[in-house]
């Protein structure tokens, strides 16, 4: 979808559709609001009360639009980006039935928050809400189908906040595809063809390279390989590197978690647990977009994403409980429960990145727990840190971007991972288990500043909340952008 900013609302041609906010008790927020009777009378009714989202659709009979929608932004005191991302969602829902083609949207007032922080708002509600996956419905998209806005025009803000649009708009697309990946058949987004498609986006500024099988054999990335052994899919690894600031040392590691199926293994999950599975790649798909994203908007930064992509299948080769298995730094892990894979696989990788290209600071992404999901819930991912600076970083960041982020402690609990025959058990015990993935990774880590974010929760939701449409959701691709961006030298 294009947004364009138009400066003339005077003479704005004729559409099916104005999108007018208002905060609550009623008063306008933007000072282009038509003054139609019709407006006027659904104030006084009090049916419409400006509470966040509200909306509701009158027919002013006269006028450049056919349909005006009433938009409730909530108490202007209170106001913040993602109140409006949440607002303008709202919006946007409301309005996108087949009717509506061409649609023109007021900007809010913005204090007390800046123009920038409600553009952010604007837009990101406005493009994060206008997607759909529809690769695999059939006939019922004749039935029902699927509007999404092609074009929306902005009315109310300066021309020069364009360039601005149209790198929120960069980044919206980076959050579909995301989402995509996560959303495709998981039988169709085997480590295989996310490494083809992986290789394909690559670019002269973006660097793709894979390390198959042979390779991670040759690596001894033996914790990666154990995971894979049940599945008729071969692992991988996929490396995607920027250079964006070639003259500095700094160079930042993203390592994401790619189970692109977690059957449990072995430790077989059970039919609910095992549902919503497919979301297992996630953190492979936000730290590729994430890469992705630096070399588009062109970020003088040094970054690289570590994509480990294997299957949790089960089968006569799936690796099993009470066997022992290394890691390409030589550590070796008893594995006491296969379902724990997600930390293998990331431990290699973030071992093999510690190694072989000398991050000055590590951030891993992935859904790892179900307990996070008991802790925060499905809106928030939780994170541990070995680094005060880099935490300070990310929360600043999340708090930017509305992506709900919350610090979790990482207390000396490590005896719980003690093999008696191998240096690590890969599980140890059912209390504080997300902490205790934390604590097994930074054995990998070598005390390189590290966060490991755990995104059970938010990856993947059952139903549409807010900006995010159901299952996946992108999470995360927005933060790590905004992270890197804060990096980057301007
Ligand atoms: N992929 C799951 C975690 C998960 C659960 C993600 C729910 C998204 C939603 C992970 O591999 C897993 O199975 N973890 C186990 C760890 C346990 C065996 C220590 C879990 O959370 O039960
Ligand atoms: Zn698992
Ligand atoms: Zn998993």
């Amino acid at each position: 979808m294009k947004i364009v900013v138009s400066p003339s609302f005077d003479e704005r041609p004729k559409g099916d559709l104005l999108l007018v906010p208002y905060w609550e008790g009623g008063s306008s927020a933007s000072s282009l609001a038509p003054a139609h009777d019709v407006l006027t009378a659904v104030l006084r009714s009090g049916d419409f009360k400006g509470k966040v989202g509200d909306v509701s659709i009158v027919y002013p009979g006269e006028g450049q639009e056919l349909r005006i929608c009433l938009l409730g932004l909530g108490r202007q005191a209170v106001v913040t980006a993602e109140v409006l991302r949440r607002a303008y969602a709202a919006g946007v829902k409301a309005a996108r039935v087949k009717k509506n083609k061409i649609v023109h949207l007021l900007f809010p007032k913005t204090d007390p928050i800046t123009v920038e922080e409600a553009l952010r708002g604007v837009i990101e509600g406005v493009l994060l809400s206008n997607y759909a996956f529809t690769e695999l419905k059939g006939d019922s998209l004749i039935d029902s189908p699927v509007v999404l806005f092609e074009q929306l025009t902005l009315f109310g803000l300066d021309k020069k906040h364009q360039k601005t649009i149209d790198s929120l708009q960069t980044i919206a697309a980076a959050v579909y595809r995301a989402r995509t990946w996560v959303n495709r058949n998981a039988d169709d987004a085997n480590p295989t063809q996310l490494a083809e498609e992986a290789l394909r986006l690559k670019t002269k500024g973006l660097e793709v390279t894979l390390i198959d099988q042979k390779r991670l054999e040759k690596e001894g990335m033996g914790l990666l390989l154990a995971v894979g052994r049940g599945s008729r899919h071969a692992p991988c690894m996929i490396q995607a590197s920027y250079r964006g600031d070639p003259k500095s040392k700094e160079h930042i590691l993203l390592v994401g978690k790619g189970v692109t199926y977690d059957t449990g293994g072995l430790c077989l999950k059970t039919p609910e647990g095992m549902l919503s599975m497919k979301c297992d790649m996630a953190g492979s798909a936000v730290v590729f977009a994430a890469v992705q994203l630096a070399e588009q908007l062109k970020l003088k930064i040094n970054v690289s994403a570590l994509m480990p992509l294997t299957e949790n299948a089960i089968g006569s080769g799936s690796y099993k409980q009470g066997d022992v298995y290394r890691a390409c730094n030589g550590k070796t892990v008893e594995i006491l429960n296969t379902d724990a894979e997600g930390r293998l696989i990331l431990a290699d990788a973030i071992a093999y990145g510690v190694k072989r290209l000398s991050p000055s600071a590590i951030i891993d992404v992935g859904t790892l727990t179900g307990a996070m999901v008991i802790t925060l819930g499905e809106e928030m991912a939780g994170f541990f840190s070995n680094d005060e600076t880099l935490s300070k970083e990310l929360s600043a960041a999340s708090i930017e971007t509305g992506e709900a982020l919350w610090r979790l402690p990482l207390y000396d609990y490590k005896e719980a991972l003690a093999s008696d025959i191998a240096d690590l058990a890969n599980v140890g015990g059912r209390d504080a288990s997300s902490m205790k993935a934390a604590l097994f990774l930074q054995e990998f880590t070598d005390s390189v500043p590290w966060v490991h974010i755990d995104m059970a929760g938010p990856a993947y939701i059952s139903k549409p909340k807010h900006y995010h449409p159901t299952k996946g959701t992108g999470w995360g691709v927005r933060l790590l952008i905004q992270f890197l961006k804060h990096r980057s030298r301007s």
